[in-house]
């Protein structure tokens, strides 16, 4: 499906990330630090939760202007019991060309097939240390990253296309670039490393903490040289490098030292329904709400366009200039807004 829909800078809408749930059973100091998302932390209750039905509602609206590829992620998407039926109904009654989830990968054992059969395309896993011990600290609650591993393989067992993701925090992990690439490379999935990102309001982020995307690249091509690869399609967050020896490649997603915002076509859903259109908007408009209040599909599909056409944001552009101001903005957390 097409459509002539574009933004305050001609940016098309393109892909839709959709949040199942704001809930995880990781604490990544990154993204959820348990210090401050305890126990006891407000989440969502389940009925604020977009329903399987609504969703599909939804996302054809979505699909009307030209929404070719749904992410869905969380929290940790895989807690949502619900999951195969969402993925079937977006792979077989909205005919979504790309359906890709986003995991931590630790229900992924058990779950692999069943996703593969409701339709699921493909799946990125987050893996930001293969040491148990680090692994344990990075997830915030000592999981073993020895069952992630093992979720890794059921999934490409069961037929997905499967990408790594590891969020790299020097002093944290950066010295495992090289066993990360070795390790990926043998089983020839694209591993893609992750800037320290500086989303939400309370994972501690500062800038001394970010690998800057030039030194991993120079760091890990001094070990396995590297060549540039052009993006598989435009507005692609990654940039890709192959090893020169022809065996696999990775990914480095610079979204602090080299922005993508001006091809950015991704809109973003929170778990109760609200369009964001920047992973770092304050707001978001309440779609769900609208559709509740018994908008009919050509009401949602006009509201979202309206939202669309006056969207005008460039975050990880402007983060330089606000930083060198010592301003900030208001911010809503990952987890709930879907990566
Ligand atoms: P592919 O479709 O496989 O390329 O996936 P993806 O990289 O778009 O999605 P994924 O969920 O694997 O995200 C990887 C990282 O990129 C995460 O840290 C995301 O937060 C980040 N990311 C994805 N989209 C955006 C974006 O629009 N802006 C910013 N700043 N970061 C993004
Ligand atoms: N910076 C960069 N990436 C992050 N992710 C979560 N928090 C951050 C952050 N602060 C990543 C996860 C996952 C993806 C959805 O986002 O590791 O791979
Ligand atoms: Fe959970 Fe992913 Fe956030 Fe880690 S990064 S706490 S796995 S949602
Ligand atoms: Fe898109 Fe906002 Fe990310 Fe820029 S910062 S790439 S506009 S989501």
């Amino acid at each position: 499906m097409s459509s002539d829909l574009s933004d305050q800078f001609s940016r098309p809408l393109r892909d839709l990330r959709i949040s199942v749930t704001d809930r995880c059973n990781f604490r990544c100091p990154y993204c959820m630090p348990k210090e401050v998302f305890g126990a006891d932390h407000a989440f969502l209750q389940n009925s604020a939760l977009a329903t399987r039905d609504e969703l599909v509602r939804l996302v054809r609206a979505f699909r009307v202007l030209g929404v070719e590829k749904v992410r869905l992620t969380g929290g940790e998407p895989l807690l949502r019991t619900d999951l195969p039926e969402i993925i079937r109904a977006l792979k077989h009654e909205l005919q979504v060309p790309d359906v890709a989830l986003t995991t931590n990968g630790w229900f992924l054992e058990k779950q692999a097939a069943a996703l593969q059969a409701a339709g699921l395309d493909r799946i990125n896993v987050s893996v930001d240390s293969l040491d148990e011990t680090k692994a344990g600290v990075m997830n915030g609650l000592g999981f073993s990253v020895g069952r992630v591993l093992r979720g890794i393989d059921a999934a490409a067992t069961a037929g997905l296309t499967v990408k790594i993701n590891c969020v790299v925090q020097r002093g944290v992990n950066d010295d495992e670039l090289s066993a990360l690439c070795a390790y990926f490379r043998e089983r020839g999935h694209p591993l893609r490393f992750i800037e320290f990102m500086d989303v939400g309001t309370t994972n501690h982020w500062r800038q001394e903490q970010v690998v800057p995307a030039l030194d991993l690249i120079a760091r890990i091509n001094r070990e396995w040289p590297l060549e540039p690869v052009g993006p598989a399609y435009r507005g692609e967050v990654a940039s890709r490098y192959r090893y020169r020896d022809g065996r696999g490649e990775i990914g480095i997603i610079s979204s602090v030292t080299e922005p993508f915002c001006k091809d950015c076509h991704r809109a973003r859903l929170s778990a109760d329904g609200k369009l964001y259109t920047c992973l770092f908007a304050a707001q978001g408009h309440d779609v769900l709400g609208k559709l509740r209040g018994g908008a009919d599909d050509a009401a949602l599909v006009a509201f979202i366009a309206g939202i669309w056409r006056g969207r005008n944001d460039r975050y990880s552009d402007e983060r330089a200039e606000l930083i060198s101001r010592h301003e900030s903005r208001p911010k809503v957390e990952m987890s709930y807004i879907g990566g």
